[in-house]
């Protein structure tokens, strides 16, 4: 049987991690997979996570199944963060899920179960997004979201394709720092979105994965709590591995908005069967690290001081990226005004082969790059590397 498959592509974004771990040269740049980094080139775990940790490791008397739910401590902390006060006024009904893309899985299922064929993702986006909404069943349309090279987001013309949708087909959006072009939309264009879907009886599915690394906490959802507060019934995929650096412990959930109690309970009861049939119970760690984190006001205070110093860190990168790029494109003044660890460089294939080939700097060919991954001390050289390309 396995001789009749036939051999499948590695996932680009994720196969730069061995093409840069093998690369020799002392004074290579990785700018591709989105993971955080420090001056140092770490992704460190938050003091506040090996503090809760260390709480785990001493109280933690059992590791029999917790079920299908997950940590319900941890979702109602979690909706907490995300949802703000206008998730309180919403009914909801949260499932922990393996990362942001079991989150983004189980919402595809689930909206499939619930009649949806369709779903409509801006572009570019995270190339995962087409694949997984694909895997699922989904017919994967698209609206246009970004011009590379003039940096703008294509505002109109989103609208107006969303404007072309179907009852009942479902929108992706990204909650904040979008992958991957870093553009944001101003909370007068999420209002104009929010209507648009309502209107037209489009389910808004909202991808929120970097919380904390745009412009704060809750600036960076005030976008979806004004959708949420707008429209009958949304879905929000969270993700917790980058917002807490949980990367491996594969720690999300999938909340489902519903104008009434009843409506949330079910889609609660559908999420937990997807699960059951899928993965069946998400893994336990990252949550309870999370719910520890949440549940103690010291801790929660000291992970907001240290999101804070990586989202301060990404912010001094852009104005050193925009200082170093505006001259051989002056369109990429807009790094400086985008938010999160992406913008999209406006770079040929083969201009980023080259920029890998000879000065060892790592990107993904669509020209993305992981700002976070960037040391101050050697920006300036790097931004002139690829300026030359001009
Ligand atoms: C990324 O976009 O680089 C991250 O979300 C990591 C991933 O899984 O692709």
């Amino acid at each position: 049987m396995f001789n009749a498959l036939s051999r499948q592509p590695d996932d680009a974004l994720l196969a730069l991690i061995g093409l840069y771990k093998q690369d020799p040269r002392a004074d290579k740049v990785d700018l591709g997979v989105g993971v955080y980094r420090d001056e140092e080139g770490r992704t460190p775990v938050f003091r506040a996570v090996k503090a809760a940790e260390r709480i785990l490791l001493d109280g933690q008397d059992s590791k029999a199944y917790i079920g299908l739910e997950g940590d319900t401590v941890y979702l109602d902390r979690l909706w907490t963060l995300v949802g703000g006060e206008a998730g309180a006024r919403v009914a909801s009904a949260g499932v922990q899920t393996p990362g942001g893309s079991g989150a983004l899985r189980l919402a595809a299922d689930l909206a499939l179960r619930g009649g949806a064929t369709r779903i409509w993702v801006g572009m570019p986006s995270w190339p995962n997004h087409a694949g997984i909404f694909a895997a699922a069943g989904l017919e994967v349309a698209t609206y246009p979201f970004f011009d590379t090279a003039t940096q703008t987001v294509l505002f109109d013309r989103m609208i107006e394709a969303l404007d072309g949708a179907e009852p009942g087909d479902v929108a992706l959006l990204h909650g904040s720092c979008h992958n991957p072009t870093g553009a944001p939309l101003s909370l007068d264009q999420w209002a104009t979105v929010a209507a648009t879907l309502e209107k037209r009886g489009v389910l808004p599915l909202i991808d929120l994965a970097y919380q904390g690394f745009g412009r704060g906490l809750d600036e960076d959802a005030a976008g979806l709590r004004h959708v949420i507060a707008s429209v009958p019934e949304a879905l929000v995929a969270v993700s917790s591995s980058k917002s807490f650096g949980l990367y491996r412990e594969r720690t999300g959930a999938i909340f489902a908005v519903a104008a009434a109690a009843g409506a949330a309970d079910l889609a609660r009861s559908n999420l937990m069967a997807l699960a059951r049939t899928s993965y069946s119970m998400p893994p336990d760690h990252g949550a309870a690290v999370v719910r520890t984190i949440l549940g103690d006001a010291a801790l929660t205070r000291d992970w907001t001081d240290e999101l804070n110093v990586m989202r301060a860190r990404i912010e001094g990168l852009r104005r050193a990226m925009a200082a170093g790029l505006r001259g051989a494109w002056p369109a990429l003044d807009a790094v400086e005004r985008q938010e999160g660890m992406f913008s999209l460089l406006p770079l040929t294939e083969a201009e980023v082969l080259r920029l890998r080939s000879e000065h060892a700097i790592y990107m993904p060919t669509s020209g993305r790059v992981n700002i976070a991954g960037l040391k101050t001390a050697e920006a300036e050289a790097v931004m002139a590397k690829i300026a030359a390309l001009r």
